[in-house]
C-alpha cells in the first residue's frame, strides 16, 4: 500500500491545467482551486480538490494541516541551465560592466574557454559537489525540475565527466536533472584540426558513449557566429536524430540564424532568441518548437530581452528558464528572472507561469509534470500569501515554505 496523505486547506491552488501550449493568456484562463486540498499517494497526486471534500472522502489517510495561508503552483521547471562548471566568471561580469568588449575580455582570458579551462581543473567529485550544492538553492526556490547542460568540457573525456557528475549528482538530489550534452558550445581552442572535424568526432565518438551508458538524450549547439553555422551543424544533428537524441538549439542570441536550424530539425526548443526579428517570431509561432526565453542572460549581459510579447501574440509556446551559468547568467534564481521579464516584456502571470511549468515540461517533453492533476508527480510549492498574485508582484522575493518533490516534503523553511 502507498502512503496517502492528504494536505491543506491551501488558500489557492492554481493546477495551470485546462490551458492551451501555444500562446498568449489572459490571468481569467487561470483555474484558482479555493480551500484546496491536494492527495497524494507515493510519488504521484491523487486527486485535486476542495479541502472538506477531501477530507470527507478519506478520512482515514494522514492529514498534513495547514495552518495560516497559503498558495499552491506546481513544482517550477528550468528547461535550460549550465550549473555543473568550475570557477567563476566575476572578472568578466566586471569587465563587461566597466565597458570592455567581448572580444577585449576573451583577449584578457574571459569567456566560455575561461570556464572550459576552469571545468577541465576541476575533479569530477568536485563538480557533483558543487552541482548539488547550486541544484538545491534551486529547489529552495520552487524549482523541482532542472536540465543541465554539459559544455565545459569540450574533449569526450572531459564531456563525459561533465555528464557522470551530473548523473551522479542526479541521483544524489530530490530534484530532477535533465542532462544535454552541449559538446557543440565552441570548437575548444586546443582542438587539433576545424570545427567540423571536431564535430564529427564527437558524433562518431561520444554520441554512442552517451547512449551505450544512458548519459542524456538530449543534443545542443550553439548556432552563432562565434560558435557554429548552421552550415557546420548540419550533418551533426543529422547525426544525432538518426541515433534516436533529441535536439535543443541556443538560437538566436545575437545573431539570427539558429531558429531556422531548430525548426528546420524538429528541435524540441529554441532557446535565447534576443535577436530574433519579425521573420523569426512568424517562424517559431507557426512551427511545434518550444520558444524559450532566457531573462538571467539578459539581465546578465545588460542586453535586450527576448521578444516574448510578440512571441506570444503570434501564438509560439513561450517557456522561460534560468541559463544559469557562470558567464552571462550568474544569477540563477529564476522566479525573480521570471517576474522581471513579465514587467519588462508585459506577460501576464498566466503567461509567465506556464513558461515555468507545462510549458517548460514540454521544452522537455515531459508529460508527467508542470500542473497539478491526477495521475501527474506530487511536485508541488507552498507559498506563505492568500493570492497568488503576491507571487510574481514580490518579484521573487517572496520564497516558497514548503517544497514537495515525488510525494516527499523536501524543503520545509521552518526546519531550515
Ligand atoms: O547560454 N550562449 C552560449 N552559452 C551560454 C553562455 C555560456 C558562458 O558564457 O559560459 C548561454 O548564455
Ligand atoms: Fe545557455
Amino acid at each position: 500500500m502507498k502512503r496517502l496523505i492528504l494536505i491543506g486547506p491551501i488558500k489557492q491552488l492554481v493546477p495551470m491545467t485546462g490551458l492551451p501550449l501555444n500562446g498568449a493568456l489572459s490571468d481569467h484562463q487561470l483555474l484558482i482551486i479555493e480551500n484546496a486540498a491536494i492527495l497524494i499517494e507515493g510519488i504521484q497526486i491523487k486527486a485535486i480538490g476542495k479541502f472538506e471534500t477531501l477530507k470527507t472522502q478519506y478520512p482515514k489517510v494522514e492529514l498534513q494541516e495547514l495552518k495560516g495561508d497559503h498558495t499552491c503552483f506546481p513544482g517550477f521547471i528550468d528547461s535550460h541551465t549550465h550549473l555543473c562548471f568550475g570557477g567563476s566568471r566575476a572578472n568578466d561580469y566586471a569587465m563587461r560592466n566597466a565597458g570592455r568588449t567581448y572580444l577585449e575580455i576573451a583577449k584578457a582570458g574571459g569567456g566560455i574557454w575561461d570556464t572550459v579551462v576552469q571545468t577541465r581543473k576541476a575533479t569530477k567529485e568536485n563538480l557533483v559537489k558543487n552541482t548539488k550544492k547550486r541544484a538545491n538553492r534551486h529547489l529552495k526556490n520552487g524549482v523541482t525540475t532542472i536540465e543541465v547542460k554539459s559544455g565545459y568540457g569540450l574533449s569526450v573525456e572531459e564531456e563525459l565527466k561533465m555528464l557522470h557528475a551530473i548523473k551522479e549528482a542526479d541521483a544524489a538530489l530530490a530534484t530532477d536533472l535533465i542532462a544535454t550534452c552541449l559538446a557543440a558550445h565552441m570548437t575548444p581552442k586546443d582542438f587539433e584540426g576545424s570545427a567540423a572535424a571536431y564535430l564529427e568526432e564527437i558524433s562518431t565518438v561520444l554520441f554512442p558513449m552517451l547512449k551505450a551508458e544512458n548519459l542524456c538524450h538530449r543534443i545542443d549547439a550553439f548556432i552563432e557566429e562565434s560558435a557554429f553555422s548552421a552550415l557546420q551543424i548540419a550533418p551533426y544533428f543529422k547525426k544525432a536524430k538518426e541515433m534516436g537524441f533529441d535536439i535543443t538549439v541556443h538560437a538566436d542570441q545575437f545573431s539570427t540564424g539558429g531558429s531556422k536550424v531548430a525548426i528546420d530539425f524538429g528541435a524540441l526548443s529554441a532557446d535565447h532568441l534576443e535577436a530574433s526579428t519579425e521573420t523569426e517570431i512568424e517562424q517559431l509561432a507557426k512551427s511545434k518548437v518550444i520558444a524559450t526565453a532566457l531573462p538571467g542572460a539578459s539581465i546578465g549581459l545588460g542586453c535586450a530581452f527576448t521578444p516574448c510579447r510578440k512571441l506570444l501574440d503570434k501564438g509560439a509556446a513561450l517557456a522561460i528558464a534560468s541559463d544559469h551559468n557562470p558567464g552571462s547568467a550568474p544569477m540563477g534564481d529564476l522566479l525573480t528572472q521570471a517576474a522581471i521579464l513579465g514587467a519588462f516584456e508585459k506577460l501576464t502571470n498566466a503567461e509567465v507561469l506556464a513558461g515555468i511549468t507545462f510549458r517548460a515540461a514540454a521544452a522537455l517533453k515531459l508529460s508527467d509534470r508542470g500542473k497539478l492533476e491526477e495521475g501527474f508527480l506530487a511536485d508541488f510549492s507552498l507559498f506563505h500569501t492568500g493570492n497568488y498574485q503576491e507571487i510574481l508582484y514580490n518579484q521573487g522575493n517572496l520564497k516558497p515554505c514548503m517544497v514537495w518533490k515525488k510525494g516527499a516534503l523536501v524543503f520545509d523553511k521552518h526546519k531550515g
